[in-house]
């Protein structure tokens, strides 16, 4: 009989050869930082230990109590940061085709928000344009967040480049087993930001180890036994984990100093990288061109792919009168490993982030009705370079199962 794959979510496509070649790169820490001069075209870039360290180090480089305009869409990652900074949330308005932060209604947001942080979800670009211009005019500094849109790009230019601060994660499509970047042309900014790091802790080593061990069994994870393997091992760590730290010491966890060879391993996958990339968004395209054809799932279908190419680290689709907190059980269960925003193993589904505790007094400046219904109605459907034809017509056919008769249309 023929063992049945597992169709992946995503896979860090990382194995004991690469690591090993990886032990030898030469230069890593300098190679990654010209790799992100390039890519931004910033002049000064700081490597962090994640996303989260290069956006913290920001905030606190940046100073106290400031008013930070974001989309509530997202995952904890880009919201703690502001939050443990002490800085201020204001959560923004979503737009129905990108899922981005929409400042569209100008008059609402408040004459004393001085940061907007620009999240590319799911790498798909924001309306960047429109941002600059609003910004500018206000003389508010963006701080965009490319920890999902590593290699996107907006009008032909990489996302990362827009901001007077930008902040990258080395895991995702970047393959690596965590590091960050803050990349900018503020001297200060990055002095103070460079300055408040050397005083971190270091990360443990045997975090890294642990982590090169779990991205390479994610890998393996389609055959049986590894996904055996790897659902055990996650097990074990969120009991001793993600089930009893408290959100702050969670956080913390990913702020520290960070090792050279998280910027090893970036260097030596991202040899790997142009291939990945063009294979992962053509099945992206693939998934979403036929979702269209069925009628399901609204969002993209507006965006022109002429202006924006996408890196789909993550493929969210809102389908109109979805219930994400039933639907994504089911199509797990079916073997389809979607998710929603958070992107914690074994976990299914995200609350809405004005529930939790340390975000109740961010206040809305946009509808939260919209976001309400778009965050319920939202699905991150697996994707991964590795998917063959068969594969995405297996997630188009189940998703059409789960969905039954939701009615296309925004809104
Ligand atoms: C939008 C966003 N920002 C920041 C982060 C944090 O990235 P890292 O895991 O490198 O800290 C994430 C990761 O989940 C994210 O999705």
């Amino acid at each position: 009989m023929k063992k049945k794959r597992l169709i992946q979510y995503y896979s860090p496509n990382l194995n004991f050869k690469k690591v090993l070649k990886a032990l030898f790169v030469k230069d890593a820490k300098k190679k990654t930082r010209e790799f992100y001069r390039h890519l931004t075209n910033k002049k000064y870039i700081l490597l962090t230990s994640s996303c989260r360290s290069a956006l913290y180090l920001t905030y606190k480089s940046m100073g106290k109590g400031l008013p930070v305009l974001v989309s509530p869409l997202t995952c904890s990652s880009a919201l703690d940061p502001i939050y443990y900074s002490n800085n201020k949330i204001y959560f923004s308005d979503i737009s129905w085709d990108t899922l981005n932060i929409d400042i569209k209604n100008r008059a609402r947001i408040p004459t004393n928000v001085k940061v907007i942080q620009v999240i590319h979800l799911g790498g798909v670009p924001a309306d960047m344009e429109t941002i600059k211009k609003f910004a500018r005019k206000r003389n508010i500094t963006i701080v965009e967040d490319c920890a999902q849109s590593f290699c996107a790009k907006y009008k032909g230019h990489y996302t990362g480049s827009f901001g007077d601060v930008s902040c990258f994660s080395l895991i995702k499509n970047a393959y690596g087993i965590g590091g960050g970047v803050l990349a900018t042309n503020d001297y200060e900014i990055y002095r103070k930001a460079r300055e408040y790091q050397e005083n971190l802790e270091k990360i443990p080593t045997k975090v890294i180890i642990y982590r090169i061990l779990r991205n390479i069994i994610e890998t393996k994870r389609i055959l049986s036994v590894y996904n055996y393997i790897f659902t055990n091992l996650m097990n074990l760590k969120n009991k001793f984990h993600d089930e009893y730290i408290d959100p702050k010491r969670q956080f913390f966890d990913y702020v520290k100093q960070p090792n050279e060879i998280l910027f090893k391993i970036f260097i030596q996958q991202s040899f790997a990288l142009n291939i990945n990339h063009f294979n992962r968004v053509n099945n992206g395209l693939k998934i979403l061109k036929r979702l269209a054809s069925l009628g399901v799932g609204n969002n993209y279908k507006y965006i022109n792919f002429k202006q924006i190419t996408p890196s789909f680290t993550k493929l969210f689709i809102y389908i109109n009168n979805f219930d994400s907190s039933v639907g994504i059980k089911k199509l797990n269960s079916m073997g389809i490993m979607a998710k929603h925003l958070e992107q914690k193993y074994n976990s299914f589904y995200q609350v809405e982030n004005n529930l939790l505790e340390r975000y109740s007094s961010a206040k809305f400046i946009g509808s939260y009705d919209k976001y309400r219904k778009i965050h319920h109605s939202l699905v991150s459907l697996p994707l991964n370079e590795n998917f063959n034809n068969g594969e995405v017509e297996e997630i188009i056919s189940k998703l059409q199962l789960v969905v039954g008769k939701s009615s296309p249309g925004i809104g």
